[in-house]
């Protein structure tokens, strides 16, 4: 598997503040990987850093395969030829009100050295792309938030990179505005491409993101597919299990918590699945199960649960 972005050990001081506490993070080529981080946990410092933006003190930093930053260095040939493969949309980017959408991206593909015919055709690409042909005309500055969103990402994509960079793409977008964005991402996947992107919205990278990376407190808390990440939760999850019987059930030896609610009611809360060995009694002892609830966490509970484990351990 091809590595698009390396970061070992990579440490980054504002000052007496530790943003980035020694963080790792691999992404395939070809990943859709979402970034995902409550405000503040050091999403944009890690950006930042892998496109040379900002001096990390100390780690590594591979594009591509190839070591761009060492050691508080970046290497700054290897970097700017990488960068030629990366398209990045910043989180606070500024565009020019008194320009039209076509101008704008005429001007970014003139410094990219595109000529002109390949230029406009690119530009008009894009621009359907993201759904902003018909307001190619019209003034930047009379865009709605969401319209800018979009010309923010048709400009990221000028240079039809193989590794997009995208911090908090979505915010400020109405459902169809995220529901068209994630489409978008996903045709970059299958062209083959690599995004990356971050959020602190769990929802937004849910759909479109093949694996996901929770940074908390300036540490990558967890990388793995979604469905890793749901699964192994998912053993974690509760049991509520309601037996009925005809005479007293003999709980001895067993661990999880029994509570006799009336006569011939049993309550059975178990944080493990114990669904077997509540089998086993019932079987052996003749009682009935009355209900059964698996409580099953959603992804949100998952990642709060992350972020408040952190908080929870922090200091100690
Ligand atoms: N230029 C800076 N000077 C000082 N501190 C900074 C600077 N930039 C970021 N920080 C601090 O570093 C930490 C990480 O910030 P960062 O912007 O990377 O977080 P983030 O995950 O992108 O958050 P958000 O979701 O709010 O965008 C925060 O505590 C922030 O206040
Ligand atoms: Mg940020």
């Amino acid at each position: 598997m091809i590595m698009v972005l390396k970061i070992e050990n990579l440490v980054k001081r504002y000052g007496s503040l530790a943003a980035l506490k020694g963080l790792n993070l691999e992404v395939k080529q070809g990943q859709v990987y979402g970034f995902l981080g409550p405000n503040g946990a050091g999403k944009s410092t890690t950006i930042l850093s892998t496109l040379g933006l900002i001096y990390p003190q100390d780690g590594r930093i591979e594009l591509f395969g190839e070591e761009v930053f060492r050691g508080g260095h970046y290497n700054e040939g290897k970097l700017v030829n990488m960068k030629g493969r990366i398209g990045y949309m910043p989180e606070h980017a500024t565009l020019w009100d008194f320009l039209t959408p076509l101008q704008t991206l005429d001007i970014l593909g003139q410094s990219f050295g595109i000529p002109k015919d390949e230029r406009l055709k690119r530009a008009r690409e894009l621009l359907e792309t993201v759904n902003l042909w018909d307001v190619k005309d019209r003034k930047v500055g009379k865009l709605s938030k969401g319209m800018r969103q979009r010309l923010l990402l048709a400009q990221a994509l000028i240079n039809d990179p193989e590794l997009l960079i995208l911090d908090e793409p979505m915010t400020g977008l109405d459902p169809r505005g995220i529901a068209e964005f994630k489409d978008i991402i996903r045709k970059q996947k299958k062209d083959g491409k690599t995004v990356f992107f971050s959020s602190h919205i769990l929802a937004h990278v849910e759909e479109v993101c093949d694996t996901v990376g929770v940074i908390v407190r300036g540490k990558l808390r967890v990388e793995d597919s979604i469905d890793n990440i749901k699964s192994d939760f998912l053993k974690k999850g509760g049991y509520l299990i309601l037996l009925e019987t005809s005479k007293p059930v003999n709980f001895d030896g067993v661990e999880w918590k029994v509570e006799r609610v009336s006569e011939t009611k049993y309550k059975i809360k178990a944080a493990a699945d114990v669904r077997e060995q509540v089998n086993d009694l019932v079987w052996e002892q003749g009682a009935k199960i009355l209900q059964l609830m698996v409580r099953v966490p959603s992804l949100e509970e998952i990642f709060l649960k992350m972020v408040n484990e952190e908080d929870e351990g922090h200091g100690h």
